[in-house]
């Protein structure tokens, strides 16, 4: 019986890690974004001024959006499903946080979103950070 809580215990914890984590995300964010989108998101990279488009905001993105964080938008955009040319167009500029374990997401409505693990992460700091 002990043995079968303990294991329950253990699958509890193999599933939370596999959840979404906004402090990874932050980490993510910081190697492969912040040089464009800046430290805060805030769209003031060290590469702005060699950029011909300006990088988003990424903490209004609810507030441009009707005070819904448009999850799935934002998963498709940095995934590369939606092409953003500043992020590689066809060749992306982040390969590797395109690959490893698959994750999903859910956007306010409750719809899962799939992607990666790493973008799931990623989403779930931006979300955090959004501005009113
Ligand atoms: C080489 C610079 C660069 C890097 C690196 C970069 N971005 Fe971007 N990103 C841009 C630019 C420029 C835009 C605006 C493009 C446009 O408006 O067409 C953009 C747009 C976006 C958008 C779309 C916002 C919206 O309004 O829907 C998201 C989301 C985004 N970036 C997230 C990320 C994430 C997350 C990373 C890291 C994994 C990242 N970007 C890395 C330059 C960059």
């Amino acid at each position: 019986m002990r043995y079968m809580l303990l294991a329950a215990l253990l699958s509890i914890a193999a599933g939370a890690a596999g959840a979404q984590d906004a402090d990874r995300g932050a980490d993510a964010f910081a190697d492969h974004c912040a040089v464009c989108h800046g430290e805060t998101a805030m769209g003031d990279g060290p590469m702005v001024p060699v950029l011909t488009v300006a990088p988003s905001d990424l903490t209004s993105l609810a507030a441009g959006n009707d005070g819904v964080f448009p999850t799935a938008r934002v998963v498709r955009r940095i995934d590369g499903r939606e092409e953003v040319m500043a992020h590689g167009g066809p060749m992306p500029l982040f390969g590797d946080i395109l690959g490893g374990a698959s994750g999903v997401i859910d956007a306010p409505d409750g719809s899962p979103v799939f992607t990666t693990e790493e973008i799931v992460d990623i989403t779930a700091w931006l979300q955090a950070i959004q501005v009113e």
